[in-house]
């Protein structure tokens, strides 16, 4: 969950591009930060708890001299507090050499005890420190090289670990290794990159390498050298990523989140536009860098049911994704919390289709997850929105979402991408297995051309400062209660999640059948429920949960298009009508806007939520 940079150059000075660099990933980890750079005469290294600005001022209290290679870590802290001894990068005793490393070294308990037997002092409390000591321990057995000392030293490390080290002084030296989390590495003429994450590598080059587990790079300027632990050289090809440097900034807006809840109308358009086929009434699930994205005929026929595995929001796309297969495609589909799903071993036929879904695909429940059912003979299929990464490459079938980067902590667009993505899976397949007919596929395939304007009026400037006002009114309630049924339920689940993340108020998501079953407890002045409902077959029963609240003293706030809802409760949201089955899309919207203003009225830190991380690598 830390973002890591590392860069080497022909000339010129690496310390701005690290920043830079930094800057971009630290969205994946934002509680300690620093960078170490090689100088002639050894190093530099600079590190400070807290966020990146508190390294910028260490750095310009002693500015370093200016050099050709360094390395740089953004944390998310798992061993010891976030401290500035903490703080990476480490290094080793004899100070030849630096390191910064994502993940967990599970064994470190027992590396440590063996190095300070050995007469190693440790300076901090990380984890990590114990692999800067024994690449130290490596050099000095005689690995006449840093990435010989790195695969010797990886055969002792279990766990999982996106690691890059320098060595400094007379022999300068840069590498990378995986096990687990991502990085990725590409060069020009002018230098070397690596990061945790191809946002840090775009203003550099576009041609990117994605490391596979079990790898060590090493980087010149012009220059890749990819082995494996024993030392076997490989050839890793390189990817061609079109994300633009521009989908990494905040453009016009105050921060990541409210830019990400604006684009959706455009994520609509890349998402699922280029792939409708009017004339056959379908849609093509392929992507240019992916091809048909495996998705053949006989296999969308020959599934005979869907197991949805996917954390967090992508898991709310993901009950929505059962609505939508089972309702449109007819076939049966289970979705679970990857982490429960990967340790409760599941009974699976072989001719289930696992579809994970995840916006990184670098969740480690969630990779997890597809792992075990591949081994259980399921096709493993993914809906992800990074095209490189673990997840797809791990994948047999992919549909790509095309949301762009999301930067903000809390996901927006990519959950309406991976809600998009679903629909469009689940017309794909009831057209192959003929439940959906060519005149019934062009209305289906029509309706999400119809939602981009609904889409975009929802953003206008008159319905967010309408939800400004809401937010205002409710920004002291005692706690929040968010209700929803049938395809519209996992929108309250999303609701609710959208505002403890951001805002840290209570908030709970409930199927709105199952108030009166315990949430109903909680109703009286004070507390806020928040009924999402629009037309369709629930919508009579979602307006009795409407009366029943106010009936106890609650206050309720309709968002949907259900006008007898929205009539009868205190507040009205009115979300343009839509066809059922792509209400979700809509409806969420505002909730979004709801959480957000809220957060922003209570002076939270929106795209930095406290404790939260975008990417969740470890377990
Ligand atoms: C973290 C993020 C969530 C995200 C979840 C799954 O918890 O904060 O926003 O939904 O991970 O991430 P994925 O990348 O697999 O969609």
């Amino acid at each position: 969950m830390c973002g890591i940079v590392g860069a080497v150059l022909t000339q010129g000075s690496v310390l701005e591009g690290l920043i830079e660099g930094l800057r971009v990933l630290e969205y994946r980890g934002y509680d300690s930060a620093g960078v170490a750079l090689g100088l002639e005469g050894g190093v530099a290294i600079r590190r400070r708890a807290g966020r990146i600005e508190k390294l910028e001022a260490a750095l310009g209290e002693s500015p370093p001299a200016d050099s050709q290679i360094g390395i740089g870590h953004t944390r998310w802290a798992t061993h010891g507090p976030p401290t500035d001894a903490n703080a990476h990068p480490h290094t080793d005793g004899g100070e030849r050499l630096a390191l910064v490393h994502n993940g967990i070294i599970e064994n470190h308990g027992e590396l440590r005890a063996e190095l300070e037997a050995e007469g190693v002092a440790f300076k901090s409390d990380t984890d990590t420190e114990a692999l800067a000591h024994l690449l130290g321990r490596e050099l000095d057995n005689g690995a006449p090289t840093l990435a010989e000392a790195m695969r010797r030293a990886l055969s002792r490390v279990h766990g999982y670990y996106a690691v890059a080290a320098m060595r400094f002084g007379e022999q300068r030296e840069l590498v990378c290794a995986r096990q687990g989390p991502p990085i990725c590495v590409g060069v020009t003429p002018e230098g070397a990159f690596l990061g945790s994450d191809v946002l840090a590598l775009i203003p550099h080059t576009r041609e990117i390498v994605f490391l596979d587990d079990g790898d060590v790079c090493e980087l010149a300027p012009g220059h890749l050298r990819v082995t494996r632990l024993d030392g076997t050289e490989v050839e890793r090809a390189s990817q061609h990523v079109s994300w633009e440097e521009a989908d990494a900034g905040k453009g016009v807006y105050p921060h990541y989140m409210l830019k990400e809840i604006h684009e959706q109308p455009d994520v609509l358009a890349r998402t699922a536009f280029s792939r409708i086929d009017e004339e056959r009434g379908d849609v093509l699930l392929g992507h240019e860098e992916l091809g048909d994205g495996g998705w053949s005929d006989a296999l969308l026929r020959d599934v005979s049911r869907v197991q949805v595995a996917a954390c967090g929001t992508a898991l709310h796309a993901g009950y929505i994704a059962r609505y939508l297969i089972e309702g449109l495609a007819r076939v049966p589909v289970d979705a679970d919390y990857a982490s429960e799903f990967r340790y409760r071993d599941p009974v699976l036929m072989p001719d289930t289709l696992a579809l994970a879904i995840s916006q990184s695909g670098e969740t480690a429940d969630t990779l997890a997850a597809q792992r075990l059912a591949r081994e259980k003979g399921c096709t493993p299929a993914a809906i992800c929105n990074v095209a490189g990464s673990t997840l797809v490459r791990e994948s047999d079938a992919v549909v790509l979402t095309n949301a762009g980067p999301e930067i903000g902590v809390a996901s927006t667009k990519a959950f309406v991408a991976q809600v998009i993505a679903a629909y469009l899976l689940a017309v794909r397949m009831g057209r192959a297995r003929g439940v959906i007919d060519q005149a019934r596929g062009l209305e289906l395939v029509r309706d999400l051309r119809l939602l981009r304007p609904s889409l975009e009026r929802l953003l206008s400037e008159e319905h967010v400062s309408e939800i400004q006002a809401v937010a205002a009114r409710h920004v002291e309630a005692k706690g929040f209660l968010f209700l929803g049924r049938g395809i519209n339920y996992p929108v309250a689940l999303e609701g609710a999640l959208k505002l403890k993340e951001i805002s840290y108020m209570h908030a709970e998501g409930y199927p709105a059948g199952e108030m009166k079953h315990g949430p109903i407890a909680l109703i009286e002045p004070g507390m806020s429920t928040v009924v999402v409902n629009s037309r369709g077959g629930v919508a009579d029963k979602v307006r009795s949960n409407v009366e029943q609240v106010r009936a106890r003293g609650g206050q309720v706030i309709c968002v949907g298009s259900d006008p007898e809802s929205l009539d009868l409760a205190d507040e009205a949201i009115v979300v343009p009508e839509s066809s059922e089955w792509l209400s979700p899309v809509l409806n969420v919207i505002p909730l979004q806007l709801l959480s957000y203003e809220i957060a922003r009225l209570r002076g939270c830190d929106i795209d930095k939520p406290r404790n939260l991380a975008k990417s969740v690598t470890v377990e």
